[in-house]
């Protein structure tokens, strides 16, 4: 099958476009046949090498890691899919190669496409709409009348993430820029803080949560606009110990792990708030909410640009410009 691969890691190195062969199947895995995949900046990352300590990859590798297609074969104890369902995903980590014809998911971590999606809306939205759902559900444990502020409204994250935190009853604030503010207004944010012109601290005071997914001196920031008790997630990093344990890593990649957070974790201690790192995970119960939600219409896909399979080198190099207003997607059917 037609793949984009990464055969050594390197900052911008072109993807390569290889003959591979079809992964094999597990028996708790599902073949699909990839009609899209999203594209994220995770993709980037791992071909540059930034992940080489999280997840040590074996080369070649194919990149990916969203999927929307059709289930072409099902491994023996699958229960819940058969050939012809359309289905979406965001595979596991060490699974992962959605830049190609065909991807094997496992079965826990899939889940049917919204019917009200095209391909190309459905491939855009596990990895950002698990990274929303996550952070704001699962760690923030976000509720009706509480504030929440999303960073980087217009981006891939943003756009759902204010959608699914208006969903849930919060009043969202979000930053962007000037040209983005028509959008993030559209999809249920606010207050909307044009990061060009004025500075967020100066405005946002005694937030519940908020979902940090810029640099050191934006985390910083932000946890001067929290009240005692308030909860910082990031999803930018720095990694916590709780999230070395979680992955099981090396002691010295936990101790590596404990350092780097060790400044944020202090403050916001000092400041009663908590923080943790988020390194989002497949997972298929979550994403049936989501297709729920999506069904529903509470939340719908913002894309910004489909580009054909043989351009996906293009695609990820649109993606790393951080210009992109929600996501970018590659057709391959
Ligand atoms: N840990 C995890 O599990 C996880 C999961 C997903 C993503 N992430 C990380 O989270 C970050 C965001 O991901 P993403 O996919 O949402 O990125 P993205 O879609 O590429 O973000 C692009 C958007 O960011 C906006 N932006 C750029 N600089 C900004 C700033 N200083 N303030 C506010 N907005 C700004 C841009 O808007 P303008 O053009 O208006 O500037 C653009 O719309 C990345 O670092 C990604 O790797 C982590």
């Amino acid at each position: 099958m037609k793949a984009f691969i990464v055969d050594r890691y390197g900052k911008k190195r072109a993807l390569r476009l290889a003959d591979m062969p079809t992964p094999e199947l597990r028996d708790d895995e599902v073949l699909v046949e990839v009609h899209a995949a999203g594209v994220n900046l995770l993709d980037a990352k791992i071909r540059d090498g930034e992940f080489k300590l999280i997840l040590p990859y074996r080369l070649p590798l194919i990149l990916g890691h969203d999927v929307a297609g059709v289930v072409v074969k099902a491994g023996p104890r699958v229960r819940q899919f058969k050939p012809g369902d359309e289905v979406y995903a965001r595979p596991d980590d060490f699974r992962i190669g959605t830049f190609a014809e065909f991807v094997p998911v496992k079965e826990t971590s899939l889940a049917l496409k919204p019917r009200n999606l095209t391909m190309e809306e459905a491939a855009s939205i596990p990895l950002v709409g698990l990274t929303a759902w996550q952070a704001l559900i699962a760690k923030a444990n976000l509720k009706k009348g509480q504030r929440v502020f999303v960073q980087a409204g217009s981006g891939g994250v943003g756009t759902f993430a204010i959608q699914l935190a208006r969903h849930l009853g919060a009043t969202v604030a979000t930053t962007t820029s000037t040209t983005n503010v028509a959008l993030v207004k559209s999809l249920g944010a606010d207050v909307v803080i044009d990061y060009r012109t004025q500075d967020f601290e100066d405005v946002l005071r005694d937030y519940d949560v908020v979902l940090n997914s810029q640099d050191g001196k934006t985390l910083e920031k932000s946890l001067r606009v929290l009240k005692r008790g308030g909860k910082l997630i990031s999803i930018s990093g720095p990694p916590d110990p709780e999230f070395g344990r979680e992955i099981a890593a090396s002691g010295f990649v936990q101790l590596v792990m404990r350092l780097l957070s060790s400044g944020v974790r202090r403050k916001a201690q000092g400041l009663g708030i908590g923080y943790s790192f988020l390194f989002m995970k497949a997972n298929g119960g979550q994403l049936r909410e989501i297709t729920r939600l999506i069904e529903a219409g509470a939340i719908r896909p913002v894309i910004d640009r489909v580009f054909p399979f043989e351009s996906t080198h293009e695609a990820l190099a649109y993606v790393e410009s951080g210009r992109a207003k929600g996501k970018v997607v590659v057709k391959i059917r």
